[in-house]
């Protein structure tokens, strides 16, 4: 059986840093994306650098086919989930001092945020082992409420408390952490008024925000490095909650 990590949204921003990150670890790196070819060749000329063994594939779990054949996949291949990064996400910027108390806007940011992720490891569990890690990829927003939407901020809050049930659940065999960021520099962002960016610097006491690389070594070493931490939300903001 191969070992094989997951990465979910791994083309872009955060998921593609830390796949830079097992680069030495002697296993099949496997990144998933929603539909961006371009991000995805451009993901496979880094990755191709760095891996002997890797595998890109379109995976929107929003999407039962997309699931199907990423099972079949794993199946085939047979390989052993060692880790999976639950790291896809996306949101929508609506200042959040309106009432966006929007039921379609909410559903949307959890099948996108919070579904997706059940359904990932719904699918993988199968596949992994005893010494297996899972990390969701969660934000400071399901901490303080703010942030891009209503939705956005209720679907990682929901995910932290996911990720605590799943630690009682699977230990010994399956940790089980999440990491939640603070605003960090990745196309995601890229959407954001700049008014508010500036804001988020003001207020974070490292005054910057924080790169793809600051979320990465978080992930990495949550996951592989330190294996006692289970059932935690690992906070890599600068200091950013504090005020
Ligand atoms: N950036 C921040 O400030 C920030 C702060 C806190 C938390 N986070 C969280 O960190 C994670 C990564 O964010 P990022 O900033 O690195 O994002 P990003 O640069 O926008 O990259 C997103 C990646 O996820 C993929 N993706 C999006 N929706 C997907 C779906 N439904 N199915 C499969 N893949 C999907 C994208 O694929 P395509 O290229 O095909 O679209 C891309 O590979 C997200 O969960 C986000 O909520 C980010």
């Amino acid at each position: 059986m191969k070992d094989c990590v997951i990465i979910t949204g791994g083309t872009r921003g955060i998921g593609l840093t830390t796949a830079l990150k097992y680069a030495n670890d002697k296993v099949h790196m496997i990144l998933t994306y929603k539909s961006n070819l371009k991000a995805s060749s451009n993901a496979k000329n880094i990755i191709k650098k760095h891996f002997s063994n890797f595998s890109i594939i379109k995976c929107n779990p929003s999407t039962k086919n997309d699931l199907n054949k990423f099972t079949k996949f794993i199946k085939k291949n047979k390989f052993n989930v060692k880790t999976l990064i639950n790291n896809q996400g996306s949101t929508k910027y609506i200042n959040i001092k309106n009432n966006d108390l929007n039921i379609r806007l909410i559903q949307e940011m959890m099948e996108k945020n919070l579904f997706n992720h059940i359904k990932m490891i719904n699918l993988v569990l199968p596949f992994m082992k005893k010494g297996s890690s899972i990390i969701n990829v969660s934000s400071i927003a399901a901490i303080n409420g703010k942030g891009s939407n209503i939705g956005y901020c209720a679907a990682k809050s929901a995910l932290d408390s996911v990720t605590r049930s799943l630690t009682h659940l699977l230990a010994p065999k399956v940790r089980v952490n999440s990491v939640c960021p603070g605003l960090t520099t990745t196309d995601m962002t890229k959407k954001a008024p700049n008014k508010y960016k500036k804001n988020q610097i003001s207020i974070t006491p490292m005054k910057r925000l924080a790169e793809p690389e600051d979320i990465a070594n978080a992930i990495y070493s949550i996951s592989e490095l330190n294996t006692f931490i289970s059932g935690q939300s690992i906070i890599v903001d600068g200091g950013r909650l504090l005020n």
